[in-house]
């Protein structure tokens, strides 16, 4: 079996895929009895090596990948929205499978463009476009068919987690910063990933699949931009250890779906995870809690995971039979808005050392119907003191409101105050 393969985008992870079915030609042939040739790829500015691609397979134009009539299966690995759509919606059209590893353009036009797909009787895989080498779209879509799933949450991206790993050692923000790019985690531009956006979108895609529901288009997202290392030590000295949350929870009321900096156990399993790696935890009615855990990122492990699509769907053109359930009904189900999510918090004012501060801010926060658990003064200068504070279960927009109002109120703290839900993560239940 022989399947004509197109490469639109030979960057970071395209570059690897077309190594890998270079290199492990013989071995996909072994394991899955499958040819994979590739017969176009393209390049916009920076051209793979010649003994890499020849010059026959290689182009600039993305048509010309998606056109080529020898390509029965056309690879997106371009990143963006639009030319990536173009091509997608394009391969599509023309009854092409269509494998992709990009997060944005799903989370943007993933109802069109599985509609699509449907309409063509077309495959399309996006293994790779959540949480790099680790195999979770195809346990939802092939292994967990029986599962009702009520609860999700996860570490979904790899540069703020290596951020956090470096700020948790006491190293401030913007040198994690400048090292996660340093290796090659960030980008020059890494607001996607500081700002919560890249895993927003993998918390979208997944909470698709997980709750049969359209992807949905708001999902709450803070990023890490605000968090300095003393909130991280802080943190610590409570028993805590701060992490980039991703979670879903299936509600009576709808579905309550965030991506925020997050204070859970240091003694959770997802504290441990450190630098670029990923973990989920998925509870089913059936099988209980599951932890997938891996690389979450990097051209060679996700390279892979497009690689495993590849071979599924090639498997399938040859017997004529669909590669992945469709599924054929999905439910809309409401966002239960951020301001109704409950957690307990942790709250910190930088305030000027001066008697009566505490009182002043709890009477705000009483008069917003939140309770106290603990209050600590930690010394940062002569002067001033970063009053950390950590409230009982509220309702997340009371929080928001009285932080506002104290951050408001004349001479009270400086700057804005960052507001971190706690949560203990237990029996995956919160
Ligand atoms: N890198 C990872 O670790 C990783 C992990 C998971 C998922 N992904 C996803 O994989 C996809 C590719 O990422 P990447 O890291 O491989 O990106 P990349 O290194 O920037 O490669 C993108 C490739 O597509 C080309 N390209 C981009 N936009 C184009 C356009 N509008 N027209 C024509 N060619 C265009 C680029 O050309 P130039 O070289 O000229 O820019 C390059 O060849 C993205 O959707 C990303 O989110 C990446």
């Amino acid at each position: 079996l022989s399947i004509g393969i197109g490469i639109a985008g030979t960057g970071e992870v395209g570059g690897e895929v077309v190594r890998i079915l270079r290199q492990k030609s013989g071995l996909l042939m072994q394991r899955c009895g499958v040819e994979l040739e590739i017969v176009k790829a393209s390049y916009r500015s920076r051209r793979p090596p010649p003994d890499l691609l020849p010059d026959e397979v290689i182009t600039t134009s993305l048509d010309e990948v998606v056109e080529d009539p020898r390509a029965q299966i056309v690879v997106e690995l371009l990143g963006g929205i639009d030319d990536a759509y173009r091509v997608i919606t394009g391969a599509l059209q023309r009854g092409k499978s269509v494998i992709t590893a990009n997060k944005a353009v799903l989370a943007a036009h993933g109802g069109l463009i599985f509609a699509r797909a449907r309409e063509s009787g077309a495959a399309l895989g996006f293994e790779a476009a959540v949480a790099g080498a680790i195999p979770i779209i195809s346990s939802l879509r092939n292994s967990f068919v029986a599962e009702t799933f009520h609860r999700f949450y996860g570490i979904l991206n790899g540069t703020t987690n290596f951020m956090l790993s470096r700020m948790q050692e006491g190293m401030p923000y913007s040198e994690a910063l400048r090292l996660a790019q340093e290796k090659g985690y960030a980008e020059a531009d890494p607001s996607l990933d500081v700002e919560g956006t890249d895993a927003a979108q993998k918390l979208a895609l997944l909470s698709s699949l997980l709750f049969n529901t359209p992807i949905p288009p708001n999902v709450f997202t803070q990023g890490i931009t605000d968090l300095t290392e003393n909130d991280i030590r802080y943190a610590s000295d409570l028993g805590y250890t701060v992490k980039l949350i991703a979670s879903a929870r299936r509600l009576d009321e709808g579905l309550e779906l965030s991506v925020r900096p997050t204070l859970i156990p240091s003694g959770h399993e997802l504290a441990h995870i450190q630098n670029e790696y990923n973990a989920l935890f998925i509870k089913g009615d059936n099988i209980g809690q599951s932890m997938f855990y891996g690389l979450g990122a990097g051209g060679r492990p996700t390279a892979s995971m497009v690689v495993s699509d590849l071979v599924r769907v090639a498997r399938s053109l040859e017997k004529g039979t669909s590669s992945f359930p469709v599924f054929f009904n999905s439910e809309m189900i409401p966002l239960v808005p951020i301001e109704e999510h409950r957690s307990p918090f942790y709250l910190r004012f930088g305030v000027m050392d001066q008697v009566g501060i505490l009182a002043k801010i709890s009477t705000i926060l009483a008069e917003h119907g939140i309770s106290l658990s603990g209050a600590w003064a930690k010394t940062v200068s002569n002067n001033v003191i970063s009053l950390v504070v950590a409230t009982h279960q509220t309702r997340s927009g009371d929080v928001y409101q009285a932080v506002k109002k104290i951050d408001a109120s004349e001479g009270l703290t400086s700057g804005s105050s960052p507001v971190l839900p706690i949560n203990d993560l237990r029996n995956g239940e919160k």
